[in-house]
């Protein structure tokens, strides 16, 4: 005779167990799960963000030229003004350590361009003049100043990565540039990585460069002859991992899914898209999926190059900010990051329009352990989807067994071999509550071998595993036990 408390637990057990109507009869989830609203872009926090960053620069008088461009760093992160690296701002969000992408030497501008043009004209030889100080700075050199060498300014400019624009100019009483420096000459050439107006001629010299000898005035340093060089016709590469969705235009996305921005010193669309990889997942959109690059132009000159990241793909249609009181939007491009997991949100099924689901379908195959079926499935139906209408199931859809189905894409993915992927999905062992779905366990499984995965009740969560690709790869999703069923929604495999 079993005591009291025992009976009243396997009284309990009985309704909860009679109670859960599984996924096959169309059983609705313990619980549905809640609204999700999408953040949209936070354009005044970029408005103000800009008024504050100060990313121009001349080249230095105190600096030897020739020294390498650095990296393109982070000048604001989410509203904070910062001073950082791609690099570090990539390790410091992300839920795994990801090894960045390496770096193509295609860089930001390809090679393909059609010479210099003249932007703005120096003063005359006896006059003095002022160099730009913009945004975009890379480095200097001194060209030979025997005469006012345009071509060899222009010509090291192709040699620069990033170089698409030039300021030519004499400076005098620079002392290091008169006896110290092999080169022997005044004549500096300054590289940008973009092109800047007269008007941006703000760096007049009046620094002290020779020494003091004795009680004599010190002579300062001043600027001749500063003219500007743009390179014409030059091309924006694709970010490895990539594809353009539109651009350039003169607006930039105001668009669901947001996930917050960067500011970089340089219009640099590879470090936005390292930006992207790198970032945190949000937890109900999970992995960056999309990003906007642009720049703002603030009283007609170039201040700082935005980079927006988005879980949710956006498009020209919501590129519709073109700015705001003095600042611009100019040069704006939409980038969405490849998956190379087709139908990964289960959408392609479409047998019905309200309920209905199937073992496999062209997209995707369920394998059900002999003489088992119905141990992995594939839905149409939303109230089990984490977003549209379509999600797998693993687990018995009727409730009839307890063993575990597989689901893998019907094709191997076609990968790059060697690259370091990322596998992200959304998973939810929350149908038949806490209790019955402790036990809920899920392997993702690379090649055969397990690379991540989830166990115990949670709604829809993300979940990812870093994988590295073989060049024709096996995906699958290995799990349920009835009543512990795992959904699985929303599943993308990016380039990490
Ligand atoms: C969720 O959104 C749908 C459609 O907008 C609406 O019908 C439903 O009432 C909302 N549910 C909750 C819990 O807010
Ligand atoms: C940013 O940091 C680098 C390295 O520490 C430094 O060389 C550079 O001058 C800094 N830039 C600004 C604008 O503070
Ligand atoms: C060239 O530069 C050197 C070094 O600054 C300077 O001494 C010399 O006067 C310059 N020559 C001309 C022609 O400007
Ligand atoms: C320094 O200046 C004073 C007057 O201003 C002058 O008499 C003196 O000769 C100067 N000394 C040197 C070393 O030039
Ligand atoms: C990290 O990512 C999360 C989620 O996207 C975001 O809220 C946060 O601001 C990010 N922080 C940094 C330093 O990038």
């Amino acid at each position: 005779m079993p005591s009291p408390s025992r009976l009243l637990a396997l009284v309990a057990l009985l309704v909860s167990a009679n109670a859960i109507i599984p996924p096959g009869h169309q059983g609705l989830p313990h619980q549905t799960p809640d609204n999700i609203t999408h953040p949209t872009t936070d354009n005044s926090a970029i408005v103000q963000a800009a008024n504050q960053v100060d990313q121009k620069q001349a080249a230095p008088a105190d600096a030897p030229p020739n020294v390498d461009v650095p990296p393109t760093s982070v000048t604001a992160i989410d509203g904070t003004i910062t001073n950082t690296t791609i690099a570090d701002v990539s390790a410091s969000n992300s839920t795994f350590r990801r090894e960045l992408g390496r770096r193509r030497n295609i860089g930001r501008f390809g090679k393909r361009q059609s010479g210099f043009e003249k932007v703005f004209d120096g003063l005359p030889a006896g006059q003095h003049d002022a160099s730009i100080e913009g945004t975009a700075y890379l480095t200097y050199t001194v060209v030979n100043n025997a005469t006012y060498n345009v071509k060899a300014c222009t010509d090291w400019c192709t040699t620069v990565k990033g170089c698409v624009f030039v300021n030519l100019y004499y400076e005098f009483n620079n002392q290091l540039l008169d006896f110290v420096f092999s080169e022997k000459s005044n004549l500096k050439c300054a590289a940008y990585g973009d092109v800047h107006a007269a008007a941006e001629k703000l760096n007049f010299g009046g620094q002290q460069s020779y020494d003091q000898v004795g009680n004599e005035t010190v002579p300062l340093t001043y600027i001749t002859q500063s003219s500007g060089w743009a390179l014409q016709g030059y091309v924006t590469d694709t970010p490895d991992g990539y594809d353009l969705v539109f651009g350039p235009t003169g607006g930039a996305n105001n668009a669901p899914g947001y996930m917050g921005f960067a500011f970089l010193d340089q219009y640099d669309v590879d470090a936005c898209a390292q930006l992207c990889n790198g970032r945190g997942a949000d937890p109900n959109g999970g992995g960056c999926a999309y990003f906007n690059i642009w720049r703002a132009v603030v009283d007609g000159v170039p201040t700082t190059y935005t980079c927006s990241m988005y879980y949710l793909v956006a498009d020209e249609s919501t590129a519709v900010n073109y700015g705001q009181g003095s600042l611009v939007v100019t040069l704006s491009r939409g980038y969405a990051r490849k998956t190379v997991l087709p139908d990964g949100g289960f959408e392609g099924y479409t047998a019905c329009d309200d309920f209905c689901f199937t073992t496999s379908y062209s997209n995707w195959i369920g394998v059900s352990p002999a003489p088992a079926d119905f141990d992995a499935t594939f839905f149409f139906f939303p109230p089990y989807a984490h977003s549209g209408h379509g999600s797998a199931l693993l687990g018995s859809a009727f409730d009839d067994d307890s063993l575990a189905g597989t689901i893998k894409p019907a094709q191997p993915l076609k990968t790059d071999a060697g690259a370091a992927y990322v596998v992200q999905c959304f998973m939810s062992s929350a149908f038949s509550g806490p209790a019955e779905e402790a036990s809920a366990k899920v392997d993702i499984m690379w090649n055969g071998e397990r690379v991540g995965g989830v166990s115990g009740f949670s709604e829809y969560t993300f979940v990812e595993a870093p994988v590295v690709a073989t060049g024709s790869d096996l995906l699958s999703f290995v799990g349920g036990s009835a009543p512990a069923w795992t959904f699985i929604d929303d599943c993308k495999v990016y380039k990490a």
